[in-house]
């Protein structure tokens, strides 16, 4: 793991020291479980329809840091939310169903204090996940999480990185074995049935799966997944990494959806409804509605007249954001930067005009971006309701981009802006690698 800056020796020792505390064990007995936030730079919003997808995880994450209690309860504290969650792994959990309606919105699109109420949904749901599919888990966990700083809610995946958290110490708590396979499906299950969110299994196969430097390409439908390396080039004999880059993250000052929105579950259910007409058309009404399952791009060319003007336009973006994955793995392995920047940019006008999933002040965001120095390309992270934006950006000019997009933000949103932090509007960062315990 070479090159990693995050967790920091300063974060884990910190964590270790407030679980020492909690626990009354030494600071020596404490694990981590450190779980990553993702990018998606190319691949939004077909997961759930089984397309291919593109992932990395950043230097930036939750940590959770925990003991395993030497009995059955669960006790965990918040260094974002207030309050103490306890609970017995020897209960039986059941689905909540506390459907999210815009990306992966903690709770409800809630207020804050309902979101203090219910952050421990998520531990459950670990529990939950692990409880269904026939795990023993007889011993809970003393433990504290943490998220980086002003980072939740923002398109980054958070609840798929806290699931993964505290699965994976649930299971290191109980000596369980379990794969990265097999945790992408547990998370599923904390996400689909636990929390009622149908969303699909991007997030926590880009934290279970990433490795650092490398895009993670998932195939959503069968479940494959391969690591493209960037290319080594070769000049003068010698031989050269390919352009550095770095990651920015241009936050809207958006944390919750906006009321009227649309809704991460509406366009789901949008995108099955185009896969049943195109399915019908194709004498394929048996099969289950996924685009995936759809039609080869052949009969969708020579069946989307059917589709309703809203349906066409999620299918259009379901089949030409396949084809932009499967070029841009291609730009990545050779290391065209600028190929796949364009490509980034294209799938967010596609996330706009096609799957109409934004909203204003990220547009915006994502207009900036691409007008700042040395940008690649870039496109809203997540569904785009709220949170921030993602740009591939020449390393040279990322300090120089970063006050770019930070000004022009302030002038088309100065309410929002005035909201952020102005160490955190927008951050430089790094491609990290996938959730472990240490
Ligand atoms: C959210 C969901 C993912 C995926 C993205 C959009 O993060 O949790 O499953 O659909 O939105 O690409």
């Amino acid at each position: 793991m070479v090159g990693l800056s995050w967790p920091s020796e300063s974060e884990l020792d910190g964590i270790r020291k407030v679980v020492a505390q909690m626990s009354g064990r030494g600071t020596e007995e404490v694990r981590v479980a450190v779980s990553p936030y993702r990018i998606c730079p190319l691949g939004a919003h077909i997961d759930h329809q089984g397309g291919i997808v593109s992932a990395m995880t950043i230097n930036k994450g939750i940590i959770l840091g925990f003991v395993p209690s030497g009995h059955p309860q669960v006790i965990l504290r918040s260094g974002q939310f207030k309050g103490e969650v306890r609970f017995r792994v020897d209960e039986v959990q059941h689905p909540r169903n506390t459907v999210k309606p815009n990306d992966n919105v903690h709770v409800n699109g809630s207020s804050k204090s309902q979101e203090e109420c219910s952050w421990g949904n998520y531990a459950r749901g670990a529990l939950y996940a692990l409880q269904s599919r026939g795990n023993q888990i007889t011993q809970g966990i003393m433990g504290f999480i943490s998220g980086s700083e002003g980072l939740d809610s923002s398109g980054l995946s958070s609840s798929a990185a806290v699931g993964v958290a505290y699965l994976l110490a649930l299971e290191s708590a109980n000596s369980l074995m379990v794969s990265p396979t097999e945790n992408i499906e547990y998370d599923r299950l904390v996400e689909n049935e636990y929390l009622g969110l149908r969303n699909g299994i991007l997030d926590q196969s880009a934290i279970l799966l990433s490795r650092h430097s490398c895009l993670t390409i998932m195939n959503c439908k069968t479940k494959e997944h391969k690591l493209i390396h960037p290319p080594k080039l070769q000049k003068n004999h010698n031989i050269e990494e390919p352009k550095a880059y770095k990651i920015l993250l241009a936050f809207s000052g958006l944390k919750h959806a906006l009321t009227n929105n649309p809704g991460y579950n509406q366009r789901v259910a949008e995108c099955q409804e185009a896969a049943r007409v195109l399915l019908h058309a194709s004498e394929k009404g048996d099969m289950e509605p996924f685009l995936s399952n759809a039609v080869e791009p052949a009969a969708y060319k020579a069946h989307k007249g059917k589709l309703e003007p809203n349906l066409a336009r999620r299918a259009e973006h379901y089949f030409s954001e396949n084809m932009r994955v499967i070029k841009g793995l291609e730009a990545w392995a050779s290391g065209r930067l600028e190929e796949f920047g364009e490509l980034i940019s294209a799938s967010g006008l596609s996330s706009i005009k096609n799957y109409e999933c934004g909203s204003e002040p990220l547009i915006q965001l994502y207009e900036i971006l691409l007008r700042a120095p040395g940008v690649y390309g870039a496109r809203f992270s997540g569904a785009g309701f709220r949170g921030c934006c993602i740009a591939f950006v020449d390393a040279e000019c990322a300090a120089e981009a970063a006050s770019f997009v930070m000004e022009e933000y302030r002038k088309v949103q100065p309410k929002l802006a005035s909201q952020i932090n102005p160490d955190k509007a927008v951050l430089i960062c790094e491609a990290a690698d996938c959730a472990r315990v240490i």
